[in-house]
């Protein structure tokens, strides 16, 4: 492996150029001014049958040589790839540049083998914590500026799968539950990624809820339940994001693979909404060549055992005409001409990663949730505080970070040692079920905070020894965490191991004991009646540890809101309806989702058949309709002032809600004023719409004016007989306040 990384190293620097240089013209779609389009149609005319082939399949996963798919050997030109999730060699006689891919969800990913780094940002749930669209637009841009920096030029990034099923290990991944803030907040950060010459992609298209049994799980869900939730956020994303690239799922939806899957792809993505890009099978989720070619697949990813020779033969036969091939092309370089990469000659550098410093630490601290406070317990007074314990989760080395492909590895290696494997453990179990922590250290940043106070450390694996420092300490915090990652869902949303007897054992000793959890999804809370202050981190990224400090001890006001509901039990959420036996090989097949079965990596599942019963009632739609309380609503979140909501007037003709909001309290702070909807009666619904928000900063004191508009999407129905969304006539009620069940405004509008 090691005289690979050198012949790596010696290929970057051959390839390395001075900024500004141009690639030398090779043909008319080299001249920059013409649009996209045209370049794409010229480029696609000048293309052998051959050239077309090749740019529509990868050829193989990282350097090829790692895992061929189509059982050859590996080419030399794999040694031209730069070690990301895929790559796609260029064809010098047109002037096609190599084109290189990574996952880049949260970072440019997976990098530390190739001695690269990127800046771990805070987990997509923490982004999407902020409600604000313009720290997104932040977060995508660097991340795209570090990706063009490693010679990127395509992120796997943007992954916006509605959180429907809690317990999904992938939720850390993704915006939440809501279409309206994940399609908007997706859209923000496309934005910012592609002003860094990115094609910026989203995924997975559609339905991939859970992990468990992701190859084979056949979802069934009405089209009017997919259109109006999980769809709207792609088409959100899609009509205001602009993204370059799809990706779509393992999963089957209405029995035919996502990527294959004609109504998706064909009907709905690039009929209806008019997507003008490229779709992407995710990794080994193409699953035939002329089926998925004609259903609107156009690139196969890592391999090409369905869109290399077979697809020229396809194209050969007449089976695929030609005319469709070149569609596949011109969306492909479409994408690319429109992100500039044939202009551009790519020069690697390593990026600054401090330089991202900045936007991580603001988009942890602005993802922060509040969940509780009582006795104002926070914000921490250093000058009141003469003794911290600080409990548990590894707070004394780093934050955690959640699995699988959106990894952004740690610089300076994993402070934490992972256990040791289970004995028969997989590849994938291990490089997905190993907790990866940030070196960003709780304990050291509480010591610089209250400088004068004697900062303790107990690991809590000594439960006793924990709640004794806490008996002796002014304060105690304790940090709890929730490893997730992609490959496996979790059992249920209980914090891990001994967790919960510790955060009891802490609290019995000491009343003031704060929680800060460090979490992929909800959690349940037993001890909440007994612990005055929790707050949510997620995973905060590389400077989590500053971010929580700054809000433990009030340097920063909390004005985060959770983006999914947190349920009492897992008994209130839908319960997917297991529709056809999947004809297990053993009982842990089944997966967590079902009782009895463990957590890892059941991948070997026949197929099988999910109805989700919810429809779009994903997450806090389901617990109104179900009249269920949650342990913590969707929308919620405390800060360490206080504001209030007054004189709500709604404007039917522009569908607009306009409200006073002010600051009651003493300190500065941001409240995300939402907006809600309930349908007229005759849309059958008894549960509300997020239709809008904004988050506004107010002094003490200060009053403002807010106007929200109302999304035209999310004040329709979708129509399945007709195929298309409608405005109902009638009353819509509207309500604005801090969460989805707090809106002290309510007024009626009426729609004609
Ligand atoms: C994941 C994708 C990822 C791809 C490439 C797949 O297993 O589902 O999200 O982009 O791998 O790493």
């Amino acid at each position: 492996m090691r005289w690979l990384t050198v012949f790596f190293l010696a290929g970057t620097l051959a390839l390395a150029q001075f900024p500004g240089q141009r690639p030398p013209s090779k043909g008319p779609w080299s001249n920059e001014k013409l649009p996209p389009e045209e370049r794409a149609r010229l480029l696609v005319q000048a293309m052998t049958l051959d050239e077309k082939i090749q740019m529509v399949h990868g050829i193989g996963w990282f350097f090829g040589a790692d895992m061929n798919l189509s059982g050859q050997e590996p080419p030399p030109v794999v040694w031209r790839s730069n070690g990301g999730g895929g790559f796609i060699p260029g064809i010098p006689r047109l002037g096609v540049p190599d084109i290189q891919l990574n996952d880049a969800m949260l970072g440019s990913a997976g990098n530390a083998r190739m001695g690269r780094y990127s800046t771990a940002l805070p987990s997509g749930l923490a982004l999407a914590a902020s409600w604000d669209p313009e720290i997104a637009r932040e977060f995508g841009a660097l991340i795209g500026r570090e990706l063009r920096d490693q010679g990127f030029h395509i992120s796997l990034g943007g992954g916006i799968n509605l959180t429907r099923e809690p317990r999904n290990g992938r939720n850390f991944e993704y915006l939440g539950e809501d279409p309206l803030l994940a399609g908007r907040m997706i859209a923000r950060y496309l934005d910012g990624k592609q002003s860094q010459g990115i094609v910026g992609l989203l995924k997975h298209y559609a339905l991939n809820n859970q992990e468990t049994g992701r190859h084979f799980v056949n979802v069934r869900i009405s089209r009017k339940g997919a259109r109006e939730s999980e769809l709207l956020a792609f088409e959100i994303a899609v009509k205001e994001g602009r993204p370059g690239s799809i990706m779509c799922s393992y999963n089957l939806v209405d029995g035919e693979y996502a990527c294959e899957n004609a109504w998706l792809l064909n009907d709905v993505l690039k009929k209806e909404w008019g997507f003008p890009g490229f779709v992407m099978s995710d990794w080994g989720a193409t699953h035939s060549t002329v089926k998925a070619a004609l259903h609107g697949l156009d690139m196969e990813m890592p391999g090409d055992t369905f869109f290399g020779a077979a697809l020229k033969e396809a194209v050969q036969k007449g089976e695929v005409p030609m005319t469709r091939l070149d569609d596949m092309v011109q969306r492909i370089a479409w994408a690319l001409f429109r992100a500039g990469i044939f202009d551009r000659v790519t020069r690697r550098q390593a990026p600054d990663i401090f330089l991202g410093f900045e936007v991580a630490q603001k988009a942890a601290e602005a993802g922060i949730v509040l969940l509780k406070n009582d006795r104002a317990v926070l914000p921490l007074d250093p000058s009141a505080t003469p003794s911290i314990a600080v409990i548990g989760g590894h707070a004394d080395k780093g934050v955690l970070s959640g699995g699988g492909s959106a990894q952004v590895d740690p610089a300076g290696g994993n402070p934490v040692p992972p256990p040791p494997p289970r004995p028969g453990a997989s590849f994938l179990e291990i490089l997905f079920g190993t907790p990866v922590y940030h070196r960003s250290v709780p304990l050291r940043a509480i010591q610089a905070s209250a400088p004068a106070a004697k900062v303790s450390f107990a690991s809590g694996d000594d439960i006793a020894a924990a709640a004794a420092l806490a008996k002796s300490s002014s304060v105690a915090v304790v940090f709890a965490t929730q490893h997730t990652s992609e490959g496996k869902d979790l059992d249920d949303l209980s914090l891990p191991g001994r967790q919960n007897d510790l955060i009891e054992a802490v609290a019995a000793a000491n009343p003031r004991t704060v929680v800060v959890l460090e979490n992929g999804t909800a959690v349940k809370m037993p001890w909440l009646g007994r612990v005055p202050a929790v707050l949510a981190s997620w995973y905060p990224g590389i400077r989590g540890a500053e971010a929580i400090a700054n809000v433990l001890f009030g340097r920063v006001n909390p004005s985060g809101k959770l983006p999914i509901t947190f349920p009492r039990s897992e008994e209130d959420l839908a319960q997917p309806r297991l529709v056809k036996q999947p004809e297990p090989r053993g009982p842990e097949d089944l997966g967590p989702m079902f009782p009895g079965g463990p957590a890892m990596l059941r991948m070997n599942t026949r197929r099988f058949d999910l109805e989700y019963p919810e429809g779009a009632r994903a997450g806090y739609k389901w617990f109104q309709s179900m009249k269920r309380e949650p342990l913590f609503p969707f929308g919620h979140g405390l800060s360490y002032t206080t504001f209030a909501y007054a004189d709500l007037r709604v404007d039917a003709g522009k569908r607009e809600a306009t409200f006073t909001l002010r600051n009651t309290g003493k300190r500065a702070g941001a409240e995300v004023a939402q907006v809600y909807v309930e349908l007229p009666s005759a849309a059958g619904e008894n549960f509300r719409r997020l239709a809008g928000w904004q988050k506004v900063e107010l002094k003490p004191g200060e009053q403002r004016t807010v106007t929200v508009p109302l999304h035209p999407l999310t004040l329709a129905v979708f129509d399945e007989k007709a195929n298309r969304w409608e405005t109902l006539r009638g009353t819509y009620r509207v309500f604005v306040g801090g969460s989805s069940a707090s809106t002290p405004l309510s007024a009626e509008m009426q729609i004609q």
